[in-house]
């Protein structure tokens, strides 16, 4: 394939993966989003292996590596479960932040092509600066997947003066960046690209390891888009548009990603992207499980359905449980049969309900509720007083009246779904174990309140039984 043909596959791929993004900003055409980015990654790589860079020897090398790369990405998207998806995609963000560095070195120890002077200069610039965003990108990343998983705890770490510790990491990187441009030869620049690398990754672990539980969403948003400017940096070592332009677009779509979900959190940006984000606010989570005191009222799967019988308004809040307990499907039968019955049933979503976002959309989706009822959190939160009944499934941090009421709660400020105004409220778990932020909630001891103990698909089951009986 000649190299214009490849400019022109490129440009073809390039306009894919944007009308992908717009795609993807929608649930009614996030599947027609998927299949253009896809077109668009198949041509990328297709043009990118038969172009012209690609040597005949090279060849078997790429396939075996796509063969083994591929089957790796097939059979983790077939096992992982809709719950483990914000660990997944760490753990891809780190494969984007480790590609990075590898490219870097090696186009370091072994240029494509020879370079003098300035253009020297810019190339030594572009893999210092790649190198440094990817290395990073990936222990940042894999303390991410750690504390998602739990492999690692979610509380933050705060090593006395951090932010000087990170101040003298940054300064120490821009000293030997200017070594590492001085260097006469590669031999004599490994040193400083070797030390920048080790202080960028403990850099990327001490950045990871300050944040608290409650805060991951946000860094794991954060870490999706330094993967993109990773593969943008990459793209200017390798001379190649599309990636540049790839990396640009998870780049800058990751932080506006990460933007509205530190509104969502009430966070601010910068310090989000300055590193050691939500350490220095003080409290940290109680612990989870800690339960608070108080007299909550319970109420029964058949009084749960007498009150959605005989409601108007209804107002259902889907929550991380209800993913665990794969609800979703029984909570469309019970809208379903309330619809036809002429009750009025919509969904509230909060922009972080669940592990990831869009998580309860996604699940929505799957179980084909219809669109027009899944409301976010701006569009339906002023609607809860005149509702008959809020009917929390699985959730906890998301409805906390604490995050509106008590400035010294972990979670104060965060926009909340205010169900407390319902003129009934139903919260839908097991027991009274607080949610991921491991706050205490004070909704469950409301007067109007009542708390459905149990698994969500088991009690949903019953309700549905009771409604159809
Ligand atoms: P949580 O606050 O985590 O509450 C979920 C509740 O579901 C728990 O209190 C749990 O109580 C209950 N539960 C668990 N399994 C259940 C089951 N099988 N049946 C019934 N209930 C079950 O969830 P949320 O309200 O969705 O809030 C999301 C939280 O996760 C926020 O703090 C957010 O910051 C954080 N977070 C969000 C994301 C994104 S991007 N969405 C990513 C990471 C973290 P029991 O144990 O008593 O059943």
């Amino acid at each position: 394939m000649s190299s214009s043909l490849v400019a022109v596959v490129y440009i073809g791929a390039a306009i894919l993966f944007i009308l992908s993004l717009g795609g993807l900003a929608n649930p009614e055409t996030a599947r027609r989003g998927n299949l253009l980015g896809t077109i668009g990654m198949v041509l990328a790589v297709l043009a990118t292996v038969l172009g012209p860079r690609v040597t005949a020897a090279g060849f078997p090398w790429i396939v075996a590596a796509m063969l083994v790369g591929g089957s790796i990405g097939l059979y983790a998207a077939r096992v992982v479960q809709m719950t483990q998806m914000p660990e997944l995609v760490a753990l891809m963000h780190s494969l984007v932040g480790l590609a990075a560095c590898l490219v870097g070195f090696a186009s370091y120890i072994d240029p494509d092509m020879e370079l003098s002077g300035a253009e020297k200069a810019i190339h030594e610039m572009e893999i210092y600066i790649g190198i440094l965003i990817g290395a990073v990108t990936f222990s940042g990343s894999v303390i991410a997947f750690g504390k998602l998983s739990g492999k690692i705890s979610g509380r933050p770490l705060l090593l006395p003066a951090r932010h000087w510790l990170n101040l003298a990491a940054l300064l120490v990187v821009i000293w030997f960046g200017y070594a590492f441009l001085q260097a006469a030869d590669v031999a004599a620049g490994m040193l400083p690209l070797t030390v920048m690398t080790l202080l960028a990754l403990l850099f990327g672990v001490h950045m990871v390891m300050a944040i608290g539980g409650a805060d991951m969403p946000v860094v794991v948003s954060m870490l999706n888009s330094y993967s993109g400017w990773a593969a943008a940096a990459t793209g200017f070592m390798l001379a190649n548009d599309l990636l540049i332009v790839t990396g640009a677009l998870v780049g800058s779509s990751g932080a506006i990603l990460s933007y509205i979900m530190c509104r969502a959190m009430n966070r601010n940006f910068i310090s989000v992207i300055a590193g050691g984000f939500g350490a220095a606010e003080g409290a940290a989570p109680a612990a989870a499980g800690s339960q608070p005191a108080g007299e909550v009222t319970a109420i029964s799967a058949v009084e749960t359905a007498e009150l959605l019988r005989t409601a108007r308004h209804v107002i259902i809040v889907p929550g991380y449980g209800m993913a665990v307990a794969q609800a979703q499907h029984t909570v469309y039968e019970i809208t379903r049969l309330l619809r036809e019955q002429g009750v009025e049933v919509r969904f509230a979503i909060h922009p972080v309900a669940g592990r990831m976002p869009g998580h309860m959309n996604v699940l929505l989706a799957e179980a084909k509720v219809p669109y027009d009822i899944v409301l976010d959190m701006d569009e339906i939160n002023e609607d809860f007083p005149d509702t008959d009944v809020a009917m929390v499934i699985g959730a906890n941090d998301i409805v906390n009246p604490g995050a509106e009421d008590d400035p010294a709660s972990p979670i104060a400020g965060m926009p909340v779904l205010q169900v407390w105004k319902a003129r009934t409220s139903i919260v839908m778990k097991r027991s009274m174990a607080s949610g991921y932020a491991g706050v205490d909630n004070p909704l469950f001891y409301k007067e109007n309140n009542r708390m459905l103990f149990g698994d969500a698909k088991k009690m949903l089951d019953e309700v549905l039984v009771a409604l159809k009986g």
